[in-house]
């Protein structure tokens, strides 16, 4: 974790939030790398989750919403966690992460005593309105989903959607978590991408949809790079399931400090619609209320759980092996020598074409050792030098990250050769 949280800041893929003024506790922020992964990463998610599909459309839902929505869906009353304060220090803890109260314990000396556990509500406060005094207290979303649900006769009669259909969502969600850490694991601002999939009301159902986007999701991982032996499911037992859940399952990642979750599967039952009075009227005139089964992962914590899986340090060098859809730099072009006109101007063009397709990189700084050091450490698949020869034949130098291997290609085949490798 340590070596991570360092090349983040090196690199610039995270940054403490307002650090110049001593930061704020449980808030990041992505440097120029961490953009373009976080970026990628919700690329790639919302074409595997909508482009892909022709059952799933998207949605855009505001961030402040009327407070009744927070009232109907439960979490006024059950979106907490059990708060306990240890009366040696008086620092507070969740009196439900074991492994945490446990480390606490170890540093006091003495018997540490806790005060009985108290429900504490994770909701972030907010004020809207502009006179003062008069102002509306609001709550800022504690998760995006119910952006989707009070949309959801809105998309259905402004679509062609039929049950089963999905609503997909990408956004921030903000929860004043008792004890965040562990590096963006557990932040006060989060984003998170969201599928909310509407089915007929009935077990079977309930039960197909579930094991389908529980594999679904799992494989959309593997297949960007995380190592299977990684990942694994866990059940949720029955007291730690969320106040809307029938039942839940997480896909937890293999993080330095324990497995961890990853991502959230639950079949919410008829709980939100019902909540909110929402139904749906099917071809035949048959109206119900529809369960939802619920696919939500963590876009802060896939970055986080994507960097740790890519680190790899081979023969002095530290190489991020990320997958090339998300990396964020796609190549780096360097002209072999700084001070050669003619490499440069050609090393430029080149430069300047590929821009048009993808994001790259320039580099003619040092030697070209420390330029593919730096690039490794910032996961660029591949690094194109322009040397003595290209002038000759047109051809350049493509590295590859992983393998270390040089081969030659022509100029002109560079866009397709990317294209290609970059599938
Ligand atoms: N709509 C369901 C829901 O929000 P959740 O299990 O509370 O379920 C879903 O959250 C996902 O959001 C988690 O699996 C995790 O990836 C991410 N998440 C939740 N709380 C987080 C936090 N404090 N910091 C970073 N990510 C968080």
């Amino acid at each position: 974790m340590e070596k991570i949280v360092a090349l983040c800041k090196r690199r610039g893929f995270i940054y403490p939030g307002s650090e110049i003024y001593g930061g704020l506790t449980g808030t990041w922020d992505y440097g120029p790398l961490g953009a373009l992964l976080k970026k990628n990463i919700k690329d790639e998610w919302w074409k595997e989750m909508v482009q892909l599909r022709s059952d799933v459309v998207g949605v855009d839902a505001a961030i402040m919403m009327n407070s009744t929505v927070w009232q109907k869906s439960g979490h006024l009353e059950a979106f907490t966690d059990p708060l306990v304060e240890c009366k040696v220090c008086h620092q507070r803890f969740r009196a439900d992460k074991d492994d945490e109260i446990s480390s606490h314990e170890k540093i006091h000396k003495q018997k540490t005593e806790w005060t009985a556990p108290q429900k504490f509500n994770l909701l972030v406060k907010a004020y809207l309105g502009i006179i003062e005094g008069a102002q509306d207290e609001i709550y800022l979303r504690g998760e995006i989903t119910q952006g989707a649900f009070v949309n959801f006769e809105n998309v259905a009669s402004s679509t062609r959607v039929k049950i089963p259909f999905g609503i997909a969502q990408i956004g921030k969600a903000f929860r004043n978590e008792i004890t965040p850490g562990n590096f963006t694991f557990r932040s006060r601002e989060f984003e998170q991408m969201e599928l909310e999939f509407f089915i007929k009301p009935e077990s079977t159902e309930g039960n197909k949809w579930f094991d389908y986007w529980k594999n679904q999701r799992i494989n959309w991982y593997t297949s960007l790079g995380i190592r299977k032996e990684n990942l694994r499911f866990r059940k949720h037992e029955e007291k730690e399931k969320a106040h809307y859940a029938k039942f839940a399952e997480d896909i937890e990642y293999n993080a330095p400090f324990g497995w961890s979750e990853f991502e959230g599967i639950h079949n919410r039952g008829d709980f939100d619609l019902s909540a909110h009075n929402l139904s749906y009227v099917d071809e035949d005139g048959k109206k119900y209320t529809p369960w939802v089964i619920e696919t939500s992962g963590g876009i802060d914590r896939s970055l986080l759980f994507f960097l740790l899986d890519a680190y790899s340090e081979e023969n002095g060098r530290t190489i991020l092996k990320l997958h090339p859809k998300l990396a964020p730099i796609k190549a780096a072009v360097f002209p072999l020598l700084a001070n050669k006109e003619n490499l440069v101007s050609e090393a430029r063009k080149i430069y300047k074409t590929l821009q048009k397709e993808m994001m790259v990189a320039w580099d003619d700084r040092g030697n070209i050792g420390k330029r593919y050091f730096a690039q490794d450490e910032a996961g660029t698949p591949f690094c194109i030098t322009v040397d003595f020869q290209s002038l000759e034949d047109r051809t350049v130098t493509v590295r590859d990250r992983d393998s270390a291997k040089q081969e030659r290609i022509k100029i002109e085949n560079l866009q397709e050769y990317f294209q290609k490798k970059l599938k």
